[in-house]
């Protein structure tokens, strides 16, 4: 495939670089067009060199050769990966004033925009208007995965992973695997993401460290595979989940507690051919969460805290069967310990919960709960191996969801 891969100027132009030699190594010929603000961040000879092709930014560099009209019509597919706030304007405006924008207006390929950004540039009413203007003209604008930004700051706005470029690009043009194909379109799923936040008292809370990113990720790979999506979303950070209901139609339901939790997807779940828990749900909660801030004495020992076991809501959804035919799936964060392996937790869980699919996933440092990778093995019931998926949390989403599809009735 002739791929044309424009660059626009962004920090994250340095993973155009890894993109590019992605798709070399999958055999497309792909001819880099980067911005000159590009080239600030990533001179012309690494592209050049990866790519085997010349670099221009300017429609004035081949006049002859009418550069733009050539490329535009000449490819198969363009990828803009970064696509920056400013390339995204440009690109809605139908402005033409440098070699990829102009390429841009004569392509009547398959256009995939990857857009990197901080947060609140993504989320400004005039970048969320470009995006529209764009998908509404049939371009693919990606969403941005959520996590470390070019400085301490974290939220929407990350480039997505090379991987996650290039196989939803190649699925735009028709090539690729499962998650082109569209396969949840006419099925509605339910997913939980986030860490629920047991009160102790109006201030304080029993929380966990989750990100919920494994869950998000699986609610826009649903959301992209052709499903109605509802995110139940256990204290996830409203940047994270506006840009997902913006972009996908996904359905957010926001909730704190455990009991907030379970109401919320036993409700979404009654119509649902799937319902995924990837929230991390507290075990227990305080026996009282009184509604005054409970104050420290001066001199007395602290008062203890009272647990209570809460309802296990994913062994309630196997049990209960809301729907017919419905697939219900839980996650397992295990730590390896004395009494057993990480997989033999899993296996025991697996059987315990009576889900048809646990994705178990092994946490500790540098592994999980706040990293953009992971590596799960996903059981059936019995404890059974179906499957083991590994890579960016986007990549695990749509292996999971292939598991799911393959235990749908069909429609
Ligand atoms: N889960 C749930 N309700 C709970 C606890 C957990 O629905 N009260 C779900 C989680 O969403 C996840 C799965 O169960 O999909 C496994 O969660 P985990 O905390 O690993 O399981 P526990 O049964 O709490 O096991 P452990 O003894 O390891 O804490």
């Amino acid at each position: 495939m002739r791929i044309l891969l424009g660059v626009s100027g962004g920090v994250a132009a340095y993973k155009a670089v890894l993109l590019l030699r992605l798709l070399r190594e999958q055999g497309h010929a792909v001819r880099v067009v980067p911005t000159a603000a590009a080239l600030r961040f990533v001179g012309a000879p690494t592209f050049e060199a990866l790519s085997g092709e010349p670099v221009s930014s300017e429609v004035f560099d081949d006049v002859p050769g009418v550069q733009h009209v050539a490329l535009g019509q000449g490819a198969d597919l363009v990828i803009v990966a970064p696509a920056t706030a400013d390339l995204l304007a440009r690109a809605a405006a139908g402005r033409a004033d440098d070699l990829l924008t102009s390429t841009l207006l004569v392509a009547r390929c398959p256009v995939v925009m990857a857009p990197a950004m901080h947060t609140e540039m993504w989320e400004h009413p005039a970048t969320r208007a470009n995006v529209a203007t764009l998908r509404d003209r049939g371009v693919q604008v990606l969403e941005p995965a959520s996590g470390r930004l070019t400085g301490a700051d974290t939220g929407p706005g990350r480039l997505p992973e090379p991987e996650d470029i290039a196989r939803d690009a190649l699925a735009a043009a028709g090539v690729g695997g499962s998650a082109a194909s569209h396969d949840l379109t006419g099925r509605r799923v339910v997913v939980s993401a986030g860490g629920t936040r047991e009160p102790i008292d109006p201030v304080r809370f029993i929380g966990n460290r989750s990100s919920g990113r494994q869950g998000v990720a699986l609610a826009a790979a649903a959301a992209a595979r052709g499903a109605e999506v509802t995110l139940v979303a256990a204290n996830l950070p409203d940047g994270l989940t506006a840009a997902l209901a913006a972009t996908s139609g996904t359905t957010v339901v926001d909730v704190s507690s455990t009991a907030e939790l379970r109401a919320a997807v036993r409700e979404a779940a009654v119509a649902a051919d799937a319902v995924v828990m990837a929230a991390a749900v507290a075990d227990f909660r305080p026996a009282a969460a009184p509604t005054a801030k409970i104050k420290k004495v001066a001199g007395a020992a602290p008062a203890p805290i009272e647990l209570v076991e809460n309802p296990d809501v994913l062994a309630e959804l196997a049990a209960d069967r809301l729907r017919a035919g419905q697939v219900v799936v839980g996650f397992a964060a295990e730590t390896g310990d004395d009494a057993g392996s990480v997989l033999e937790h899993g296996r025991a869980k697996a059987r315990r919960k009576g889900a048809d699919l646990l994705a178990v996933n092994a946490v500790g440092e540098s592994l999980g709960f706040g990293t953009d990778v992971n590596d799960v093995t996903v059981l059936d019931a019995h404890g059974e191996l179906v499957t083991a998926v590994a890579g960016s949390k986007r990549e695990v989403a749509d292996g999971l969801w292939d598991a799911v599809t393959k235990l749908l009735p069909s429609i």
